[in-house]
Protein backbone atom coordinates (compact mmCIF):
# COMPACT_ATOMS: atom_id res chain seq x y z
CA UNK A 1 0.00 0.00 0.00
CA UNK A 2 1.11 3.60 -0.82
CA UNK A 3 2.58 5.46 1.96
CA UNK A 4 2.44 9.13 2.23
CA UNK A 5 5.98 9.81 4.00
CA UNK A 6 7.01 13.67 3.50
CA UNK A 7 4.74 15.99 3.34
CA UNK A 8 3.56 15.59 -0.66
CA UNK A 9 5.82 12.14 -0.95
CA UNK A 10 4.30 8.78 -1.41
CA UNK A 11 5.97 6.42 -0.96
CA UNK A 12 5.22 3.07 -3.17
CA UNK A 13 6.26 -0.29 -0.93
CA UNK A 14 4.34 -3.02 -3.41
CA UNK A 15 6.32 -5.76 -2.56
CA UNK A 16 6.87 -6.32 -6.28
CA UNK A 17 8.25 -2.93 -6.93
CA UNK A 18 10.85 -3.44 -4.00
CA UNK A 19 11.59 -6.68 -5.63
CA UNK A 20 12.06 -5.48 -8.73
CA UNK A 21 13.91 -2.14 -7.21
CA UNK A 22 16.55 -4.55 -5.36
CA UNK A 23 17.55 -6.34 -8.39
CA UNK A 24 17.55 -2.88 -10.63
CA UNK A 25 20.10 -1.36 -7.91
CA UNK A 26 22.26 -4.71 -7.86
CA UNK A 27 25.34 -3.17 -10.04
CA UNK A 28 25.25 -6.76 -11.95
CA UNK A 29 22.04 -6.63 -13.32
CA UNK A 30 22.96 -6.26 -17.02
CA UNK A 31 21.64 -3.59 -19.25
CA UNK A 32 18.30 -5.57 -20.80
CA UNK A 33 17.14 -6.79 -17.79
CA UNK A 34 17.62 -3.32 -15.63
CA UNK A 35 15.45 -1.20 -18.76
CA UNK A 36 12.89 -4.54 -18.50
CA UNK A 37 12.43 -4.09 -15.02
CA UNK A 38 12.34 -0.08 -15.02
CA UNK A 39 9.05 -1.14 -17.34
CA UNK A 40 7.57 -3.30 -15.29
CA UNK A 41 7.59 -1.12 -12.38
CA UNK A 42 6.76 1.77 -14.10
CA UNK A 43 3.29 -0.16 -14.84
CA UNK A 44 3.11 -0.54 -10.97
CA UNK A 45 3.76 3.14 -9.81
CA UNK A 46 1.30 3.93 -12.82
CA UNK A 47 -1.41 2.01 -10.73
CA UNK A 48 -0.51 4.25 -7.68
CA UNK A 49 -0.38 7.49 -9.21
CA UNK A 50 -3.86 7.25 -11.10
CA UNK A 51 -5.39 5.17 -8.56
CA UNK A 52 -7.79 8.79 -8.11
CA UNK A 53 -8.63 9.61 -11.37
CA UNK A 54 -12.34 11.07 -11.56
CA UNK A 55 -14.80 8.10 -12.84
CA UNK A 56 -18.59 8.51 -14.18
CA UNK A 57 -20.26 6.29 -16.00
CA UNK A 58 -21.20 4.71 -19.57
CA UNK A 59 -24.07 3.06 -20.61
CA UNK A 60 -22.94 -0.52 -22.37
CA UNK A 61 -24.59 -3.93 -22.82
CA UNK A 62 -23.13 -7.18 -22.26
CA UNK A 63 -23.85 -10.15 -23.86
CA UNK A 64 -26.59 -10.97 -21.25
CA UNK A 65 -28.13 -7.22 -19.87
CA UNK A 66 -27.59 -3.88 -20.20
CA UNK A 67 -25.52 -1.91 -17.52
CA UNK A 68 -23.97 1.65 -16.65
CA UNK A 69 -20.38 0.69 -16.19
CA UNK A 70 -17.51 2.86 -14.70
CA UNK A 71 -14.94 4.53 -17.27
CA UNK A 72 -12.87 7.48 -16.66
CA UNK A 73 -14.43 10.86 -16.66
CA UNK A 74 -12.28 14.42 -16.11
CA UNK A 75 -8.81 15.27 -17.77
CA UNK A 76 -6.95 13.61 -20.08
CA UNK A 77 -3.19 12.21 -19.41
CA UNK A 78 0.25 13.29 -20.77
CA UNK A 79 3.07 11.47 -20.01
CA UNK A 80 6.01 14.20 -19.57
CA UNK A 81 8.94 11.79 -19.83
CA UNK A 82 12.70 13.58 -18.82
CA UNK A 83 15.43 12.52 -21.31
CA UNK A 84 17.42 9.84 -21.38
CA UNK A 85 16.03 7.69 -18.58
CA UNK A 86 12.61 8.92 -18.01
CA UNK A 87 11.69 7.25 -21.33
CA UNK A 88 11.99 3.52 -19.25
CA UNK A 89 9.25 4.73 -16.91
CA UNK A 90 6.90 6.43 -20.43
CA UNK A 91 7.40 2.98 -21.75
CA UNK A 92 5.61 0.85 -18.30
CA UNK A 93 3.15 3.82 -17.89
CA UNK A 94 1.97 3.95 -21.95
CA UNK A 95 1.69 -0.20 -21.51
CA UNK A 96 -1.62 0.62 -19.11
CA UNK A 97 -2.52 3.95 -20.49
CA UNK A 98 -1.94 4.10 -24.11
CA UNK A 99 -4.11 6.34 -25.71
CA UNK A 100 -1.84 9.14 -23.44
CA UNK A 101 -0.12 11.92 -24.87
CA UNK A 102 3.19 12.46 -24.40
CA UNK A 103 5.81 15.25 -23.72
CA UNK A 104 9.55 15.15 -24.18
CA UNK A 105 11.74 17.39 -22.30
CA UNK A 106 15.64 16.83 -23.02
CA UNK A 107 17.55 17.32 -20.23
CA UNK A 108 21.22 16.42 -19.07
CA UNK A 109 23.00 17.55 -15.51
CA UNK A 110 26.10 19.24 -16.21
CA UNK A 111 28.68 17.03 -14.47
CA UNK A 112 30.34 19.80 -12.35
CA UNK A 113 27.70 22.27 -11.55
CA UNK A 114 24.90 19.88 -11.85
CA UNK A 115 22.85 22.40 -13.45
CA UNK A 116 19.81 21.05 -15.43
CA UNK A 117 20.66 21.96 -19.56
CA UNK A 118 17.72 22.07 -21.37
CA UNK A 119 18.30 20.33 -25.12
CA UNK A 120 14.66 19.19 -26.16
CA UNK A 121 11.32 20.34 -25.30
CA UNK A 122 8.14 19.40 -27.20
CA UNK A 123 4.96 19.17 -25.68
CA UNK A 124 1.09 18.72 -27.04
CA UNK A 125 -0.43 22.43 -27.10
CA UNK A 126 -3.15 21.66 -24.44
CA UNK A 127 -1.41 20.73 -21.35
CA UNK A 128 -3.48 23.08 -19.42
CA UNK A 129 -6.82 20.55 -20.48
CA UNK A 130 -4.46 17.88 -18.98
CA UNK A 131 -3.60 15.95 -15.99
CA UNK A 132 0.62 15.94 -16.56
CA UNK A 133 2.33 12.99 -14.95
CA UNK A 134 6.79 13.78 -15.33
CA UNK A 135 8.51 10.83 -15.18
CA UNK A 136 12.08 10.13 -14.29
CA UNK A 137 13.49 7.18 -12.24
CA UNK A 138 15.74 9.85 -10.42
CA UNK A 139 14.90 12.81 -7.83
CA UNK A 140 18.54 13.37 -6.91
CA UNK A 141 19.55 17.51 -6.18
CA UNK A 142 16.03 18.07 -8.10
CA UNK A 143 17.87 20.11 -10.60
CA UNK A 144 16.61 18.29 -13.54
CA UNK A 145 12.55 17.54 -12.21
CA UNK A 146 12.44 21.38 -11.23
CA UNK A 147 13.43 22.46 -14.48
CA UNK A 148 11.23 20.07 -16.09
CA UNK A 149 8.15 21.55 -13.93
CA UNK A 150 9.19 24.86 -14.45
CA UNK A 151 9.17 24.26 -18.40
CA UNK A 152 5.47 22.71 -18.59
CA UNK A 153 3.77 25.20 -16.31
CA UNK A 154 5.22 28.25 -18.68
CA UNK A 155 3.90 26.04 -21.36
CA UNK A 156 0.30 26.01 -19.61
CA UNK A 157 0.31 22.44 -17.36
CA UNK A 158 -1.90 22.87 -14.02
CA UNK A 159 -1.83 19.64 -12.69
CA UNK A 160 0.70 17.75 -12.43
CA UNK A 161 2.49 15.15 -10.65
CA UNK A 162 5.60 13.62 -10.58
CA UNK A 163 7.05 10.00 -10.28
CA UNK A 164 10.36 8.76 -10.17
CA UNK A 165 11.95 5.65 -8.56
CA UNK A 166 14.52 7.16 -6.50
CA UNK A 167 14.85 10.33 -4.50
CA UNK A 168 16.57 11.43 -1.70
CA UNK A 169 15.57 14.01 1.12
CA UNK A 170 17.10 16.94 -0.54
CA UNK A 171 15.80 16.79 -3.48
CA UNK A 172 12.12 15.98 -2.26
CA UNK A 173 13.26 19.34 -0.47
CA UNK A 174 14.55 21.16 -3.13
CA UNK A 175 11.60 20.01 -5.43
CA UNK A 176 8.76 20.69 -2.88
CA UNK A 177 10.02 24.62 -1.80
CA UNK A 178 10.10 25.23 -5.59
CA UNK A 179 6.41 23.59 -6.92
CA UNK A 180 4.67 22.79 -3.28
CA UNK A 181 1.48 21.77 -5.95
CA UNK A 182 3.51 18.79 -7.38
CA UNK A 183 3.18 15.66 -5.39
CA UNK A 184 5.83 13.28 -5.92
CA UNK A 185 5.22 9.21 -6.25
CA UNK A 186 8.72 7.29 -5.68
CA UNK A 187 9.66 3.82 -4.88
CA UNK A 188 12.18 4.69 -2.34
CA UNK A 189 13.60 7.75 -0.61
CA UNK A 190 17.59 7.07 -0.57
CA UNK A 191 19.78 7.96 2.17
CA UNK A 192 21.78 10.99 0.55
CA UNK A 193 23.73 12.52 -2.39
CA UNK A 194 27.14 11.85 -2.44
CA UNK A 195 29.95 14.51 -3.24
CA UNK A 196 29.35 13.70 -6.79
CA UNK A 197 25.28 14.74 -6.42
CA UNK A 198 24.93 10.57 -7.28
CA UNK A 199 22.05 9.14 -5.00
CA UNK A 200 23.94 6.69 -2.43
CA UNK A 201 22.41 3.71 -1.91
CA UNK A 202 21.26 4.35 -4.92
CA UNK A 203 21.46 2.28 -8.59
CA UNK A 204 24.05 4.69 -10.51
CA UNK A 205 23.20 6.11 -13.51
CA UNK A 206 20.13 5.46 -14.41
CA UNK A 207 20.72 6.61 -18.21
CA UNK A 208 23.91 5.12 -18.70
CA UNK A 209 22.09 1.89 -17.32
CA UNK A 210 19.10 1.38 -19.25
CA UNK A 211 21.68 2.75 -22.55
CA UNK A 212 24.38 0.79 -21.46
CA UNK A 213 26.52 3.72 -22.18
CA UNK A 214 29.59 5.28 -20.23
C1 LIG B 1 19.69 11.81 -14.55
C2 LIG B 1 18.27 11.43 -14.20
C3 LIG B 1 17.65 12.77 -13.92
C4 LIG B 1 18.79 13.53 -13.30
C5 LIG B 1 18.58 13.60 -11.83
O1 LIG B 1 19.76 12.30 -15.84
O2 LIG B 1 17.61 10.71 -15.20
O3 LIG B 1 17.13 13.42 -15.05
O4 LIG B 1 19.99 12.82 -13.59
O5 LIG B 1 19.54 14.38 -11.21
P1 LIG B 1 19.20 15.78 -10.53
O6 LIG B 1 18.02 15.54 -9.66
O7 LIG B 1 20.45 16.07 -9.74
O8 LIG B 1 18.95 16.80 -11.59
P2 LIG B 1 21.16 12.71 -16.54
O9 LIG B 1 21.40 14.16 -16.38
O10 LIG B 1 22.24 11.79 -16.06
O11 LIG B 1 20.84 12.50 -18.07
P3 LIG B 1 20.56 11.13 -18.88
O12 LIG B 1 19.23 10.60 -18.40
O13 LIG B 1 20.53 11.59 -20.28
O14 LIG B 1 21.69 10.19 -18.59
N1 LIG C 1 21.19 10.74 -11.86
C1 LIG C 1 21.38 9.40 -11.91
O1 LIG C 1 21.19 8.78 -12.97
N2 LIG C 1 21.76 8.77 -10.80
C2 LIG C 1 21.98 9.40 -9.64
O2 LIG C 1 22.31 8.75 -8.63
C3 LIG C 1 21.79 10.80 -9.60
C4 LIG C 1 21.39 11.44 -10.72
Amino acid sequence: MAKPVFEGVTVIDHPLVQHKLTIMRDKRTPTAEFRQLLREIATLLCYEVTRDLEMTTTPIETPLAEMRAPTLAGKKLVFASVLRAGNGLLEGMLDLVPAARVAHIGLYRDPKTLVAVEYYFKAPEDLADRLTIVVDPMLATANSAVAAVDRLKERGAKDIRFVCLLAVPEGIERFRGAHPDVPIYTASIDEKLNEKGYIVPGLGDAGDRMYGTK
